[in-house]
């Protein structure tokens, strides 16, 4: 079984073993991201990578975001991209210790790169790390083939119940504007913190 540890992150970053990377925000992420009116609301994206959809929040004007990744590259990557730093805040942590108080939560490829025995813990932290109301919003990747290193896949079903003690479901349907590479293989959802 491979560890999946800041270790195995930085080494795929250092062999440029990057293939979730998509060099620009993902269209389901950028699409969401159009619909929040509110610019204030505070905003963690964990698991960033270089995290494109950090940088488009920043040009719509969001005042309160937070990337966190357990590897330095990508945040080195990101910092490197932006002119100014000011609007965000770049926090080298791991998921599982992070503290923090947020009204949303944007997932991205997060959840399929923990090891299986953290899928419960993940709802349940970000359900800590949310305000009363706060939301977890993004993509889950739909299949379910065995695989031996991540991306790991899932389905709806599982993550109905590994959510629902922690979240209500607002809306977890098949994606209609995933990037090309994606299509047919992801779920858009929205949840409300219990
Ligand atoms: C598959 S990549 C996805 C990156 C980004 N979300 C994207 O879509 O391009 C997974 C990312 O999660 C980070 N990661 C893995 N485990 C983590 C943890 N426990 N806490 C914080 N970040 C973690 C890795 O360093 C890596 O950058």
């Amino acid at each position: 079984m491979i560890v999946l540890d800041k270790h195995y992150w930085e080494n795929r970053c250092i062999e440029n073993s990057t293939g979730w990377d998509l060099g620009h925000a993902s269209r389901p992420i950028k699409e969401y991201i159009d619909s929040l009116i509110n610019t204030n609301l505070k905003i963690l994206i964990p698991g960033a990578g270089n995290s494109y959809e950090a940088t488009y929040l920043l040009k719509l004007g969001f005042t309160n975001v937070k990337v966190l990744d357990i590897a330095k590259i990508p945040l080195q990557n990101l910092e490197d991209r932006l002119q100014d730093t000011s609007q965000i805040h770049l926090v080298q942590d791991n998921f599982f210790n992070h503290q923090g108080s947020y009204d949303l939560i944007i997932e991205q490829t997060f959840f399929c790169a923990l090891e299986f025995r953290f899928r419960e813990s993940y709802f349940q932290k970000a359900s800590q790390l949310l305000n009363k109301n706060g939301r977890l919003a993004g993509v889950l990747f739909n299949f379910d083939q065995e695989r031996t290193a991540p991306p790991y896949g899932g389905n709806k079903e599982e993550y109905n119940k590994l959510s629902s003690p922690y979240f209500k479901i607002i809306k977890m349907e098949n994606c209609n504007n995933s990037e090309p590479s994606r299509q047919g293989k992801e779920l858009f959802f929205k949840l409300v913190k219990r």
